[in-house]
């Protein structure tokens, strides 16, 4: 099980992270070590309300209704949280569904969003589709997800 960072630990590294060079720096909040630490901090209030779990390699893919037409899924390794998926349709006639999803940094390329994206249309017998703006990360993603 992944040993938690203590808050000095976090602050050190997103200090570290906001003043190295450029190449390090962090560019967006999904790299933010804090964010990631409060997210594992709430999942624990969180998790009594997940209706559906899958495994996915070493992770557990969590998932349950906000409402009618809006649903949250969470990816987990031990007790950490290490992804988010909010997704849901635009209004009740869309037939397609979009989602926000976030990767901890040290997650990334293993396949996650896209076991995540998948089980989300198999549950909702919908497809997802790319939002209108996105960030180059997606953008990447969805080249490759638009091609499976
Ligand atoms: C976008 C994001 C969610 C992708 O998550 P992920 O779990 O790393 O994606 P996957 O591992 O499922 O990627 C599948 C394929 O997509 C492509 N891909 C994904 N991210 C990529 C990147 N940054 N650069 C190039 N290709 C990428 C690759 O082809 C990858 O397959 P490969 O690793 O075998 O080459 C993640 O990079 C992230 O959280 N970024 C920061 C937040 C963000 O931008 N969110 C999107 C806005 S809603």
């Amino acid at each position: 099980m992944p040993k938690k960072k203590s808050p000095a630990q976090l602050q050190r590294e997103i200090d570290e992270a906001l003043t190295s060079k450029p190449a390090k720096r962090l560019t967006s909040l999904s790299d933010n070590p804090a964010k990631w630490a409060a997210m594992t901090d709430n999942w624990s209030a969180e998790q009594r309300k997940t209706k559906k779990t899958s495994n996915f390699k070493k992770y557990v893919l969590h998932w349950y209704p906000i409402d009618q037409d809006t649903w949250q899924m969470w990816a987990t390794l031990g007790d950490e949280v290490v992804a988010s998926l909010f997704y849901g349709k635009n209004s009740p006639a869309d037939v397609t569904l979009e989602g926000a999803i976030e990767v901890h940094p040290e997650h990334r390329r293993k396949g996650l969003a896209t076991a995540m994206y998948s089980w989300a249309e198999k549950l909702s017998g919908m497809k997802m589709a790319p939002a209108a703006q996105h960030t180059k990360d997606a953008a990447a993603f969805w080249t490759s997800y638009r091609n499976k």
